[in-house]
């Protein structure tokens, strides 16, 4: 009883005296960010408001990632920095082992008595280790048409990591955001700040001039000329690969990326034939299955799912009159552009089908998504060989998914697909971005 007592008096203080927690009296069902495609990588960058005094900080969007992290090493000023303390909450959240000193600081990224872990970047496959920190983080919130007004995350986790790590990434990149399912990946610590459903939905734009954006929380997710992107999805499980597809990481972790079930691959509506034991996790080394990634601009396949596809669609495509030429690096099929239609999903040819949990529920992929304009009079097949023996078989990359809504529900770990927004007259470059706030 005496306890309880306590308790209630305490939350109360804390109810009447948090300036956090009075700030937020509003609270918002949804937030938005906006996520650029940067021309000469192909990475998806997002901005985010960090730090006191608050500036924005470009980070590469990681959708298997952790968490976030950033170089803490140059230009990181913030009164608001706060390291996590050897075995604190905070380090526990983040799956953090290490504990340990840090001599020449004290500054962000190097304090003692600290726990640490190890931040990947994801597009070198370079890793390193760096220092759990919080601070200060605003966004704006949404009703799903605008953005609205901005909301503060007073104590958002995240790594620092040394400069060097930011080697591969976009020129004017500070870090990597991770949107993985992990308990300080952002979609978790957002909806945990907020209290909103476990849900976010990612809608890259195929421009490199035009915006596309990330909700966190539920729908509605609306473009411009109102199309709720919501109201048309198709849902297929997602499934957790027992070990950790990261650099470095705790014995026993599960993989923070997400998987869906691909049981076959059709091209022009007929089944292609594949060996379904790469479909599949191995659950003694995690190989296998399929996963989506925002690191890797195309979609890459094991060698012989690669073949298979590959002699399926230049055969269909000859039946259609498409002439093939000469491969242009990195892909190995292309075709001249001369004979191609183009239509309101891209070039007119073959479609390429996933085939999900059953014959009904497949993820079709149309020419807007499978065709890359390499030169004036050139197409080539966007898909690349990732060769025998892959730690993952069939990696969906960010030319797969533009112009898609997919949307990740880590509580019911449920992906909802919207197939190409083209076919809706609308783009994921039409969220209307002036805020109402
Ligand atoms: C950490 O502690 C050591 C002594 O154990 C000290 O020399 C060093 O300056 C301290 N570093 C920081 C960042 O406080
Ligand atoms: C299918 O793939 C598995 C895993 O790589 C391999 O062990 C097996 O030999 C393959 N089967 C065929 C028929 O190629
Ligand atoms: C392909 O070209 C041949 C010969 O020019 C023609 O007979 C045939 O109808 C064409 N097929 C298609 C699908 O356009
Ligand atoms: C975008 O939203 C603003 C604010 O609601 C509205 O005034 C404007 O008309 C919208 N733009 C378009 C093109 O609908």
């Amino acid at each position: 009883m005496a306890s309880i007592q306590y308790f209630l008096f305490t939350s109360l203080l804390l109810f009447c005296f948090s300036p956090s927690l009075a700030q937020q009296s509003f609270r918002p069902k949804a937030l938005v960010i906006p996520v650029s495609k940067d021309a000469s990588t192909l990475q998806y960058v997002t901005t985010i408001n960090q730090r006191t005094p608050s500036v924005p900080i470009d980070v590469v969007v990681d959708l298997g990632g952790r968490y976030m992290w950033v170089d803490c090493d140059r230009n990181y000023v913030s009164s608001t920095y706060r390291p996590a303390r050897c075995n604190s909450a905070q380090c526990s959240a983040a799956g953090a082992n290490g504990c340990g000193d840090c001599f020449g600081g004290p500054r962000p990224g190097c304090n003692n008595n600290t726990c640490g872990v190890g931040p990947d970047n994801s597009i070198t496959h370079l890793g390193t280790s760096g220092e759990v920190a919080e601070d200060v983080v605003s966004l704006q919130s949404t009703d799903g048409k605008n953005p609205g007004r901005v909301v503060t995350v007073p104590k958002f986790l995240f790594a620092c990591a040394p400069t060097f790590l930011l080697q591969g990434l976009a020129s004017g990149v500070v870090g990597m955001a991770g949107f993985g399912r992990y308990k300080i990946g952002l979609p978790s610590q957002f909806a945990a700040a907020f209290s909103f459903h476990r849900k976010f939905a990612v809608c890259l734009s195929s421009s490199t001039s035009a915006k596309g954006v990330i909700f966190f929380g539920d729908g509605p997710y609306v473009f411009l000329p109102g199309v709720d992107a919501s109201q048309s999805l198709t849902y297929t499980p997602l499934f957790i690969n027992p070990i950790s597809t990261a650099n470095s990481f705790p014995l026993g972790e599960p993989s923070a990326e997400y998987f869906i079930g691909v049981k076959s691959i059709k091209v022009n509506e007929k089944a292609v034939s594949v060996n379904t034991t790469l479909l599949s996790f191995d659950n003694s080394e995690g190989v296998g299955g399929t996963k989506i990634s925002t690191v890797d601009p195309y979609t890459v396949l094991e060698a012989s799912i690669f073949k298979a596809v590959t002699d399926a669609f230049v055969k269909e495509a000859a039946a259609m009159n498409i002439t093939r030429v000469a491969a242009v690096a990195p892909f190995e099929v292309c075709f001249s552009s001369k004979n191609i239609l183009s239509t309101r999903l891209g070039p007119a040819v073959p479609s390429i089908d996933l085939v999900l949990q059953n014959q009904n529920v497949f993820w079709r992929i149309f020419g807007a998504n499978s065709m890359v304009q390499v030169s004036s009079d050139v197409l080539c097949l966007g898909f690349i060989n990732g060769g025998s023996n892959p730690r993952t078989s069939i990696v969906i990359g960010g030319k797969q998914i533009e112009d898609n809504l997919l949307q990740f529900d880590q509580a019911t770990s449920r992906l909802g697909f919207s197939s190409s927004l083209l076919g809706r007259q609308t783009t994921c470059a039409n969220f209307n971005f002036t805020s109402t706030a």
